[in-house]
């Protein structure tokens, strides 16, 4: 059981279209009237062109839900066909935005450079960066889990203050269990979110490992999530598909009952 506050953000990926994510975004505030909101913090990440009406609706109704990117520019501004920056996203209300994820890594080949530089570019616009680490199943099956993820851990946050390590969020996505229905043991979980905290210690002191939130994600369901939470390293999930179901997301937030 974390001794942080848990973290339970959801992915949307490219799903919902600015309809879907109000009507989405508008549910999972009913849902969470249920749910003890001042016991975890509830992010949703929707594609960028929802952003605006997510903002509205949850400026409107006071919904306990924080909201990010998925990804931003490591430029500041400029000459980028296609990129949004930052302080676009803060604009809009953003405090987090996903950097690295196993699929803008094996999708649109970002290196290990563009995505420190993006973490870099995450704090400078003031948004708390959610690092994605994880292993493929080949490194998995090699038992070289722990190594392949603390590397892109020290590449992500290379540079970087313990106090800018501190409040960083670091999820943990095995590549193999991302989509595919099968869940890391919590051991599993464990093993690789209890390395990086470690990881963190050692580079950056107690106080940036005791508070930095390491997150699970990959087929993180209502059903799994108490069993992945029990463990002390795991401190939130970040959640793709169950996420794109209120109810469900919803009752992911209040695992705690
Ligand atoms: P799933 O929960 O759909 O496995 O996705 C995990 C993920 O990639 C969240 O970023």
């Amino acid at each position: 059981m974390t001794t942080r506050t848990p973290l339970m953000a959801g992915n949307w990926k490219m799903n919902l279209d600015w309809k879907q994510g109000l009507a989405l975004v508008e549910e999972l505030g009913e849902q969470l009237k249920d749910v003890d909101t001042s016991k975890v913090d509830t992010v949703v990440l929707p594609p960028f062109v929802d952003l605006r009406t997510v903002q509205t609706a949850v400026d409107a109704g006071k919904l306990p839900i924080a909201y990010g990117g998925q990804d931003l520019s490591a430029h500041e501004s400029g000459a980028y066909t296609g990129e949004i920056s930052g302080q676009m996203l803060t604009a809009l209300g953003c405090t987090f935005v996903a950097i690295g994820h196993s699929e803008r890594r094996q999708y649109h080949g970002e290196t290990e450079e563009l995505t420190n530089a993006k973490v870099k570019a995450a704090f400078a616009a003031g948004l708390t960066p959610i690092l994605c680490v994880g292993e493929p199943l080949e490194e998995r099956q090699a038992g070289k889990q722990v190594e392949y993820s603390l590397a892109q851990v020290e590449g992500g946050l290379e540079g970087l203050t313990a106090e800018h390590v501190a409040v960083s969020v670091i999820a943990y996505e095995p590549v193999w269990a991302i989509g595919t229905g099968e869940v890391a043991t919590p051991d599993d979980a464990q093993e690789v979110c209890a390395a990086i905290r470690e990881w963190v210690r050692a580079k950056h002191g107690d106080t940036a490992a005791d508070a930095v939130r390491v997150l699970y994600g990959g087929s993180v369901k209502s059903s799994n999530v108490a069993e992945l939470m029990e463990k002390p390293d795991v401190d939130g999930a970040l959640v793709g598909g169950a996420s794109l179901k209120a109810e469900e997301f919803a009752k992911i937030a209040g695992y705690q009952g």
